[in-house]
């Protein structure tokens, strides 16, 4: 495995070039609503990169049977690679959208940069929200899904953290609720930003901000796909870090 964190300029050198089109999603906080839209979704997801992983999904609310879920696993990793910058940029990133806009972030703030990798990666398949017994849709409907990451940043060295993600049936990821329980964010400046095909981030940021009791959530900014780097770098000066 490679370093999890990375200097701004070692992140630069190494990252790839965002992939993963653009996915015509409706907002919808409802997995069953989807069904219209599982061409876009299955072919965004086949286009894309996966990163990281999470564990098993046990099925929704349907497959109930003590299938809680969740395994929540991490281990806390020294900042080895840490350019002892103050901000640190974290994001997971299933198809590469959300990815493109934490480049642009930690480069604009001259930010170290972590990629929150599930432990099991998510395949196209996985992805495909037109299906609701596939992988991420069955862990959105589960609130108490806990995908296992590889690793926690040590997040004690920075002062701010900007957390990044994709929106999954109107929330994040609940793999990001692993990573917040697993981590201390008090007395930090938080800042949100994630990528959706149209949905906001409100709902995510009031869920991930409950996670991360003492943080001084400051702010919290959905993006489009293919967001421009004013864009991204206008809503970074907005936060007054
Ligand atoms: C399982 C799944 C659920 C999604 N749910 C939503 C949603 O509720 N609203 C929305 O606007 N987009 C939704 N999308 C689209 C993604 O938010 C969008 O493609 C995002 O940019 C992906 O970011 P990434 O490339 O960093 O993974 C969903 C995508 C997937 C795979």
């Amino acid at each position: 495995m490679v370093e999890k964190i990375v200097s701004r300029r070692q992140f630069l050198a190494v990252s790839a070039a965002a992939l993963g089109g653009l996915a015509l999603f409706g907002c919808s906080g409802n997995a069953g609503q989807a069904s219209s839209e599982a061409a876009s979704a299955s072919s965004a997801a086949k286009s894309s990169e996966s990163v990281g992983a999470a564990s098993n999904s046990p099925s929704a609310a349907e497959a109930s049977a003590g299938s809680s879920a969740s395994e929540a696993a991490t281990t806390q990793e020294p900042s080895s690679e840490s350019s002892g910058g103050k901000v640190l940029v974290a994001c997971f990133s299933a198809t590469g959208n959300t990815r493109a806009v934490a480049e642009m972030l930690a480069a604009h703030l001259d930010a170290d940069y972590f990629e929150i990798e599930p432990s099991e990666p998510y395949t196209a398949e996985d992805l495909d929200y037109g299906d609701e017994t596939t992988r991420a849709t069955a862990e959105q409907n589960d609130p108490s899904a806990r995908p296992a990451v590889v690793a926690v940043p040590d997040f004690s060295s920075y002062d701010v953290v900007l957390l990044g993600h994709p929106i999954w049936w109107g929330k994040a990821p609940r793999l990001m609720c692993t990573l917040l329980e697993s981590s201390d964010l008090s007395g930090k400046k938080v800042a949100e930003f994630c990528t959706s095909g149209s949905s906001g981030v409100e709902e995510a940021s009031a869920e991930l901000e409950e996670l991360a009791p003492g943080a001084d959530w400051v702010g919290a900014r959905r993006f489009a796909a293919g967001a421009s780097e004013s864009e991204v770098a206008d809503w970074a000066d907005s936060l007054n870090l």
